[in-house]
């Protein structure tokens, strides 16, 4: 089968849910992505990140290309196989991972040279070498070449900026041609003008994208502003169309964004977090190092159904953490990743019956009353 497509099965406000359906299974929306930056989900088997509800995986064009490289993944299979998820997989295209981990970068009109972060050496990417890395590794959704100003920026800077990475989605478009059954995502830059966002929006939408990404966002600007960007930018962007919001993030700002239009999103705050103790919950962040946890037999929460939580008590999830073991990092990630994929079920079904504003004000209330 050759076939990507994206179905609004309902709307709530501007809140839609549906899914996305790829020749390796489909994307239920609105979509959370965990991040598997270097073919691995940090801590978790692939089986059971699909046990949380995980429907696609986020991979990183950057990391592997300089490690294990493209070619020897792709002479290997392909990433799918080489890490064992034959479901969905979206990458990044490297724009964003140069700016933030690179060493030595020169930017040019056709791309960017830079030194790896792991051992110096010298590497080029440019939207047709991002492409390029992207078929090889396999990707289903594959994103353009980009580049990420970090806020705050003038407006000059945001407006040439994203006036090349236009250019580089254009160019990205002619590499990536025609493949069935494979999407390209464009990505909307702009900062926090609207008019800046306007314009990117129409000239993506000009070239022609199977979805589209907001871009630029989570960035430092905070969550008000955010917000007030995602107030306009996916409105912006085709309805009938995936709207992916990269980086994101909070299980508050993830469900701001769904209430905007916002349809997928990825981060790396539930696997991130998990391995230095932090476990995202319906009553707030909870660091399970705090003292407070040393004696209590109690589950993290005793209603969610993830192993941490229906095997092990918070002085058990406290314990291993203090004493660095490995399964103190496994325990919180299967938490965090679950936590989040029930949000993202909680927010579709509520989306389904229309009541979406009633789920949000109890999501809110739920974390006002905190962990006791
Ligand atoms: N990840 C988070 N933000 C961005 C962005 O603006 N561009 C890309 N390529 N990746 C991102
Ligand atoms: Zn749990």
């Amino acid at each position: 089968m050759s076939r990507f497509s994206f179905t609004i099965a309902a709307t709530d406000g501007k809140a839609r849910t549906g899914q996305i359906d790829t020749p390796r299974g489909e994307i239920r929306t609105p979509a959370f992505m965990p991040v598997g930056t270097a073919a691995t989900v940090k801590a978790m088997m692939p089986e059971n990140v699909r046990a949380t509800g995980a429907d696609i995986l986020l991979g990183n064009t950057y990391h592997l290309m300089l490690r294990p490289g493209a070619e020897r993944v792709a002479n290997l299979g392909g990433l799918h196989k080489f890490m064992n998820w034959d479901r969905p997989i979206l990458t990044d295209s490297g724009g964003f991972q140069v700016m933030s981990l690179a060493d030595l970068r020169k930017m040019s009109e056709d791309g960017v040279r830079f030194k790896s972060h792991i051992d110096g050496s010298e590497h080029f990417l440019s939207p047709e070498r991002s492409m390029e890395i992207q078929k090889l590794l396999g990707s289903d959704i594959v994103m353009c070449f980009d580049e990420c100003p970090a806020l705050p920026a003038d407006r000059a800077a945001i407006t040439k900026s994203m006036e090349l990475s236009m250019r580089w989605a254009q160019r990205s478009r002619d590499a990536f041609g025609d493949r069935p059954g494979h999407a390209l995502f464009g990505i909307q830059q702009g900062g926090l003008e609207e008019d800046l966002r306007g314009k990117s929006a129409e000239a993506l939408t000009s070239i022609g994208f199977d979805g589209y990404a907001v871009g630029g966002l989570a960035v430092g600007e905070g969550q008000e502003a955010m917000f007030g960007c995602l107030d306009y930018a996916p409105d912006q962007l085709p309805q009938d169309k995936p709207r992916y919001l990269m980086g994101v993030g909070k299980p508050d700002d993830i469900v701001g964004a769904v209430q905007r239009g916002i349809d997928m999103f990825d981060c790396v705050l539930p696997s991130r977090s998990g391995r230095t103790g932090q476990a995202q919950t319906r009553f707030g962040q909870v660091n399970i190092r705090n003292a407070r946890h040393a004696d209590d037999p109690r589950p993290l929460d005793p209603e969610c159904t993830c192993p941490a939580c229906s095997n092990y008590s918070r002085a058990y999830l406290h314990h291993v953490n203090k004493a660095q073991e490995i399964i103190a990092s496994m325990l919180l990630t299967w938490h965090n990743l679950h936590y989040y994929q029930e949000l993202m079920q909680g927010l579709r079904d509520a989306i389904s019956v229309g009541q979406l504003d009633q789920f949000v004000a109890a999501f809110h209330a739920k974390r006002a009353e905190g962990d006791m």
